[in-house]
């Protein structure tokens, strides 16, 4: 088992991490009077209703009601554990935290690896400035990269021979076997080891936290029988599918602008970046993935996609468009002349012309309409099928339905025969899709097995509402119920801190209350009924009614209790006078509450 943090650590963490700063890495936020709202990463929504609310340090969807602190946001973000979240927010904030020793094992671990990364990102830099290192230095320069550039992306050169990082790593008394494990060596049979990255230009792949994860490495002289590229494998620390070439370091500049253009690879990234284009990200020429779609949400909603103007780029771009349109982004497609990436079209046209083109994208849509015009009927048709596959992707039913008519007007086909056929994709995507669904279903039929309890369930959140909204109700609640009686809640630990409060006569604190809860559902629950507004009642005859509904459950139970032991065949006359007249003693207690 972890140790648990100290109570004083964690109050540090939190004292170090401001919620609006938090949230900004993952959701645009937008000021607007005392809050800041965006678009709730919880739920898909069009107009923002995630608001953030510096003064209290928490957030609250008015959608979804997705609410709570900063820790609790990670904690339903990323999934992780209390412990986990503090330790993360804790190294956000510089904070040192003495883990724990067996839970500290992956984390030293991951350390370990990113370690031995930056340890090669450095020395590969220094290759790069040396006498051996000149011809691929001549070479970025020689494709217009500036110095600046070269840094600031931590570009670097892997020196020809088989073992210069192995060794470098062994006079330097570096990890081995991290090497190893991020791949940046690799081990024969026989047990040799040997460096992955020979004579080539070394792109570094950062993570969000600024971590370099991994490595791109290009040759410097195209060759017909070695690949242009070597990356490195996939490890406890890089997962290719869900990471951005760039985005560590463009963010700022996506939300800012509120738009990322997607383009294919290292180069074009760096050549964007060298003309002050640094809203741009890589994938890196891979097919896009979910996860990378919703890494770019957090964001911003509008993608261009930029990729190389061949086949395989168009492929590969109205691919992703439907990946990207599926999470709910709206794509634009940027168009090159034939033959030309990015990179080719700023080193040949310049930069304003590169501009212009991003200027000139067209809604995925419009594009795809536009490519019908000089075709075939039978490639009109399947370009049509490609637009409905497309449509069916739209989570938006408006803007769908919306594009259905349009596209209908410009075809000059009947929108019904549109409908029709869109309603052929949306079933057949829906068959896909099953497989999924039923698992969501199992879970909610695992959920109402646990049901049961409702009632008193709901008299506990009710007291708890009502607590909130009105403390003087405390001293009639805490004279009429003992917690004792109702420990299975997962209210109780909100119940018992309000009951510790009454008890020293103090009153709870909004903002300690916002801040005391880090489990997640429960901070929510807190954090909407801070938020709420409840009509002027007479709350002290509510909680009446809810003591009343957990005492009576409480009753109901033993007496439910009592009638089993009452079946037993086996009990004695007296034994059973007794427990009947125990029941009817409960039986009238029930009948007397309130
Ligand atoms: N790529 C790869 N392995 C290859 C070829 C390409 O991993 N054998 C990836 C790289 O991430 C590369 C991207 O796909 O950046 C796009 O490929 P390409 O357009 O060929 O490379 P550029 O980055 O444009 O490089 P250059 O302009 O130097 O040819
Ligand atoms: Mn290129």
């Amino acid at each position: 088992m972890a140790r648990p943090i100290a109570e004083r650590v964690i109050e540090e963490v939190r004292l170090a991490t401001d919620v609006v700063d938090l949230i900004s890495g993952y959701v645009t936020l937008k000021k607007k009077g005392q809050n800041y709202f965006g678009l709730c990463p919880f739920h898909n929504e069009k107009t923002p209703s995630f608001s953030v609310n510096p003064e209290k340090q928490i957030f609250h969807c008015f959608g979804c009601s997705a609410g709570g602190n900063a820790f609790t946001f990670i904690m339903k973000h990323e999934g992780t554990s209390f412990p986990d979240t503090v330790k993360f927010l804790g190294q956000r904030a510089g904070i040192q935290i003495d883990f724990e020793e067996q839970d500290e094992g992956q984390a030293r671990q991951n350390e370990a690896l990113f370690h031995i990364n930056e340890f090669a990102v450095g020395w590969y830099r220094e290759m790069l400035l040396t006498e051996q290192g000149k011809r691929a230095h001549d070479y970025l320069v020689g494709r217009g990269l500036t110095s600046q550039d070269i840094e600031t992306y931590g570009v670097g050169y892997a020196p020809p021979g088989w073992d210069n990082l192995l060794r470098q790593a062994q006079r330097t008394a570096n990890d081995e076997e991290a090497l190893l494990q991020v791949g940046l060596i690799l081990e024969k049979e026989e047990g040799r080891r040997y460096d992955r990255f020979r004579d080539r230009i070394m792109f570094p792949i950062w993570n969000l936290s600024g971590r370099v994860v991994a490595f791109g490495g290009r040759i410097l002289q195209d060759k017909q029988d070695a690949p242009k590229y070597v990356n490195s494998p996939e490890s406890a620390i890089y997962l290719k599918g869900k990471l951005l070439y760039g985005l560590f370091q463009n963010r700022d500049e996506i939300r800012k602008q509120d738009f990322a253009v997607f383009v294919e690879g290292y180069m074009d990234f760096l050549s964007l970046a060298s003309v002050g284009i640094r809203n741009a990200v890589a994938t890196s020429g891979t097919s896009l993935t979910e996860d990378q779609a919703r890494l770019i949400l957090r964001y911003t909603r509008n993608v261009t996609l930029m990729y190389d103007s061949d086949s395989a780029g168009s492929a590969a771009a109205l691919r992703g468009a439907d990946v990207l349109i599926e999470q709910g982004l709206q794509v634009l497609i940027a168009k090159l002349p034939d033959g030309h990436d990015p990179d080719s079209y700023i080193r040949e046209q310049g930069a304003a012309a590169l501009r212009e083109r991003l200027e000139q994208a067209l809604p995925l849509f419009d594009f795809k309409l536009n490519q019908l015009t000089a075709q075939s009927p039978e490639q009109r048709s399947e370009g049509i099928r490609s637009l409905l596959e497309s449509l069916a992707r739209m989570r938006d039913r408006i803007q769908r339905s919306l594009l259905l008519s349009d596209l209908a007007g410009k075809l000059h086909i009947s929108e019904k025969i549109l409908w029709t056929e869109l309603e052929t994709v949306i079933q057949k995507k829906a068959v896909n899709a099953s497989h999924r669904v039923s698992t969501i279903a199992e879970r909610l039929t695992d959920l109402s097995r646990v049901k049961g309890h409702s009632r008193s369930k709901k008299a506990m959140d009710d007291l708890v509402r009502i607590l909130i909204h009105d403390w003087s109700v405390a001293e009639f609640v805490f004279n009429h119920i003992e917690l004792e009686e109702v420990k299975d809640s997962d209210k109780l630990p909100v119940l018992t801190y309000f009951r510790n409060q009454f008890k020293s006569e103090k009153r709870p604190s909004e903002s300690e209350l916002l801040q005391r809860f880090s489990e997640v559902d429960l901070a929510e629950f807190i954090v909407g009924e801070v938020n709420k507004e409840l009509p002027q009642v007479d709350f002290q005859r509510w909680a009446a009614d809810c003591i009343a509904a957990l005492k009576k459950e409480k009753l109901q139970q033993e007496i439910a209790t009592i009638r089993e032991d009452l079946k037993q065949t086996e009990l004695d006359a007296p034994r059973r006078a007794k427990l009947l007249g125990r029941c009817i003693e409960l039986e009238n207690e029930k009948k007397n509450l309130f």
